[in-house]
């Protein structure tokens, strides 16, 4: 998730680009630029790190203009670097993009065999050639555009710019946000509105397929086929500070209403489920490796960890791979056996938790592969690593992660898919049964954030509550290790994770009707044993909150406060259990009034050991 903003209009720009960058600086934050058109040229300025590595770029050659486009990035394809950094420039055309393109490689390729040379890694920098080819053969920067797009697949926001047209920018939508701002003979289009609130609270919304196109004479707005598309503009009532939040109270909320979104961008390019095909591009091994893999080591901490035990029943079910979880502070030290044939996975949302990084390189030491699962490209974790997934969550602010651990479900169930195919253990057709469960996963995310009501009026019920005890039986037992840890990390409230059926052998002493006990109790494989654990609860007074499958009345009869979730497949369950446990959290830490995206003693990346 990158921030971009353009400007046509009267004024200088460069000021304009870079305050609207500053505004943007939560989006992506590894490299940041600016193209401006200068009388009948286009200059670009760019720079790797945060953006007063750009003013002071810019300081030193200045640069102005009164049409331009500026970038802040989060990598995607293309570690963090001064030529990977946004614009990107090609002949006449320079081109800022947020969002993935997934069919750059074959793009690529045909512009290699067409001669054209190629500066970054970038999946955006197909863009900025496909245009300056059509730019070039004469076409106005619009009609470009609109080829170009008949062209591209995935998920675009995109602004150009050509020497050819001064003071003309033409933007194009699909699955990524972009708004425009109504000036007085000026304009500004940018990912969101936080990067021009302080100019203008008139906007215009664009919506999927559509194109704009801006000149300081005015805006606008097409299909891609080039029909004209009539939008009134609407008035915002937002500070910055609510904009930067999409209008979320904070960030955390924000990061699990991205969830959908989060999981498409990690889906994307890596599945076909009709033909039951999983692309898992830079994994290290080879298939003769994969089919003489003896081991599967899972290495990380806290909520990372949380996924690995998860990742252990998807690769044990899915790939039949004997799977060990390990903390990275507890792994790192105990002078672990590392058997040839030992592939060793770092789950890490920043990338640079010292215990996962130490664990791993001891991993490796010892001789294992290495593969690292990360949110933040070209981190520590992700360099050293043998090969790297990334997880496409985008920039997680909120220290309480949750659209990063959803992600890491989902890399890891791709992961045993293609394990399980490599080594001959499923069929195409049972990897196609589960591509759809998962593909079918954002919609019914999005259906269930619906509900979140209803999870609110629960903490409500259990907002004075001192302790809170999260159950859960085989591949939900992790998910109630996550609830209990959401809710510890930004409520203060004591809560605690246990395998339901260990309840008898300790915990049950703690319940009375003084204790919350939140039961994942949806239908699958541990159905009538976690029924019986929920009974159990609920016989000793519990105030029992059950988490259960849409449609099921048996525990509707049996308990007050019912969460339902919409069926799924098992190993998917986990991926939309986890949604109520992070609304449950969230609503307990609004009425306790805690700092919800910087609780008190916590960091994002925990750097030391
Ligand atoms: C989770 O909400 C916490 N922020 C923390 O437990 C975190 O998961 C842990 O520090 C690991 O971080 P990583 O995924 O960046 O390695």
């Amino acid at each position: 998730m990158c921030g971009i903003v353009g400007y046509t209009g009267r004024n200088s720009c460069v000021e304009i680009l870079v305050d609207g960058l500053r505004r943007l600086e939560y989006r992506g934050y590894d490299s940041a630029g600016v193209a401006i058109q200068t009388g009948d040229d286009i200059v670009v300025r760019k720079a790797r790190g945060k953006i007063v590595r750009l003013t002071d770029l810019i300081a030193k050659e200045p640069v102005s203009g009164t049409c331009g486009v500026g970038h802040t990035r989060w990598a995607t394809h293309g570690r963090p670097s001064d030529e990977n950094a946004h614009p990107h420039r090609a002949g006449r055309v320079a081109v800022i993009h947020n969002g993935i393109i997934e069919n750059h490689r074959t793009l690529k390729e045909r512009m290699l065999a067409r001669g054209r040379a190629f500066c970054s890694e970038t999946d955006t920098e197909v863009i900025a050639h496909l245009l300056d080819e059509y730019v070039s053969a004469g076409l106005t920067l619009e009609e470009a555009v609109r080829k170009a797009v008949a062209e591209l697949r995935g998920s675009y926001a995109f602004l150009a710019v050509t020497d050819r047209e001064p003071g003309t920018l033409v933007g194009a939508r699909m699955n990524c946000p972009m708004v425009v701002g109504l000036g007085e003979g000026e304009f500004f289009l940018a990912s969101d509105l936080t990067a021009f609130l302080s100019h203008t609270r008139d906007v215009l919304f664009l919506d999927d397929g559509e194109m704009v196109v801006a000149t300081p004479a005015g805006v606008r707005i097409t299909d891609f086929a080039g029909k004209a598309r009539e939008r009134s503009p609407q008035r915002i009532d937002w500070s910055p500070a609510m904009a930067e939040k999409g209008g979320y109270r904070h960030f955390m909320l924000k990061e699990i209403h991205e969830q959908p979104r989060a999981i498409l961008d990690t889906l994307a390019g890596r599945m076909r489920p009709e033909s039951g095909e999983v692309f898992f591009e830079t994994l290290p091994l080879s298939l003769e490796q994969i089919t003489s893999l003896k081991k599967v080591t899972l290495v990380a901490c806290g909520t990372s960890w949380h996924a690995a035990l998860v990742g252990k029943f998807m690769i044990e079910g899915l790939a039949r791979i004997p799977v060990e979880v390990d903390l990275g502070s507890e792994y790192r030290y105990r002078d672990p056996v590392v058997e040839e044939g030992t592939l060793c996975v770092a789950i890490s949302q920043s990338g640079e938790t010292a215990d996962t990084l130490a664990g791993m390189r001891e991993a490796k030491a010892k001789g294992a592969i290495s593969v690292s699962i990360c949110n933040v490209v070209s981190s520590t974790i992700a360099r050293e690593s043998d090969g790297v997934v990334y997880t496409h969550a985008g920039p997680e602010i909120g220290v309480a992660s949750t659209k990063a651990f959803i992600t890491q479900l989902v890399a890891l169930y791709l992961m045993a898919l293609h394990l399980g195919r490599e080594r001959r253990i499923l069929t195409r057709r049972e990897i196609s049964l589960h591509l759809i469960d998962l593909s079918e996963l954002p919609r019914k995310i999005e259906e269930f954030l619906k509900r979140e009501p209803e999870v609110a009026s629960i903490a409500r019920i259990h907002k004075d509550a001192r302790d809170f005890l999260y159950l859960g039986r085989g591949i939900s037992y992790p998910i109630a290790l996550e609830g209990a840890l959401k809710l510890k990390e930004i409520s203060y409230i004591h809560a605690e994770g246990y395998p339901a059926g260990e309840m008898k052998h300790g915990p049950i002493a703690l319940i009375d009707e003084r204790m919350p006990v939140l039961v994942l109790c949806a239908k699958g494989e541990s159905y009538e044993k976690t029924l019986s654990n929920l009974e159990e609860a609920h016989a000793r007074g519990g105030q029992v909150i059950a988490v259960a499958t849409e449609g099921d009345t048996i525990l509707r009869e049996k308990v007050k406060d019912v969460i339902y979730i919409p069926s799924c497949g098992r190993y998917a369950r986990p991926i939309l259990e986890v949604v109520p446990m992070q609304l449950l959290a969230y609503h307990m830490a609004v009425l306790k009034g805690t700092d919800i995206d910087q609780p008190r003693n916590l960091a994002k990346s925990v750097t030391v050991e």
